[in-house]
């Protein structure tokens, strides 16, 4: 399973009572994050969001902290049993680097394939709101902002709606949250999505 969603939707603030969720019924769950969740990748996460580079610079050190991480985590972890918990994945270069930088799609899903090899989440739970409501929450963080989180609003409308592009396309899987609204009522949200794995 992985939770995606434009900066400031507050996707990483729900992943720790999703995974004790997960994991009530005794089963394993790896809690991961992308780009990142190796020490190489975790090193390469550090260069994109911090380095000006090319868009297409941008997508393949992206898809090499992928494969890494695919190679020596997440592979692993789906062969023996587990299931695997992940805050974003290849979605995310499909509207970050796809809709909000315009790599063309074919390109991302050509590095998609040769690096995990089409693999991709079971479920997909994918947190949306407008530009104030992120700004205002990315504006209240306690952290300094890096390269993508200081990308103005007509980027986050691109990434969004590609986003929402995606989900469409393929709405068996990625489940749209409404996350404008309170903790609780994100929570409420989740648990209804959640409540049949
Ligand atoms: P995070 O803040 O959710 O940890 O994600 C880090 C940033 O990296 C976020 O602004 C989105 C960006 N990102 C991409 O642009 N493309 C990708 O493929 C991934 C995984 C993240």
């Amino acid at each position: 399973m992985t939770l995606e969603g434009v900066d400031g939707a507050g996707k990483s603030t729900h992943m720790a009572w999703i995974a004790d969720r997960l994991r009530a019924p005794g089963r394993k769950v790896l809690v991961t994050r992308e780009p990142g969740g190796t020490p190489l990748a975790e090193r390469l996460r550090a260069l994109v969001l911090t380095e000006h580079m090319d868009p297409i610079a941008e997508t393949m050190l992206l898809f090499a902290a992928r494969a890494d991480h695919v190679q020596r985590e997440i592979g692993p972890a789906l062969e023996s049993g587990a299931w695997v918990l992940c805050d974003r994945f290849t979605d995310a270069t499909f509207a970050y680097q796809g809709g909000g930088k315009g790599v063309p799609a074919e390109l991302i899903a050509h590095l998609a394939q040769v690096s995990h090899d089409g693999l991709m989440p079971d479920r997909t739970l994918m947190f949306d709101c407008p530009y104030e409501v992120a700004r205002s929450r990315l504006d209240r963080a306690d952290k300094t902002p890096d390269r993508f989180e200081r990308e103005d609003g007509a980027f986050f409308e691109r990434v969004r709606q590609a986003y929402l592009g995606l989900a469409r396309a393929d709405p068996k899987r990625i489940r749209v949250i409404d996350a404008s609204g309170s903790l609780e009522e994100i929570k409420k949200q989740v648990e209804v999505e959640i409540s049949g794995l």
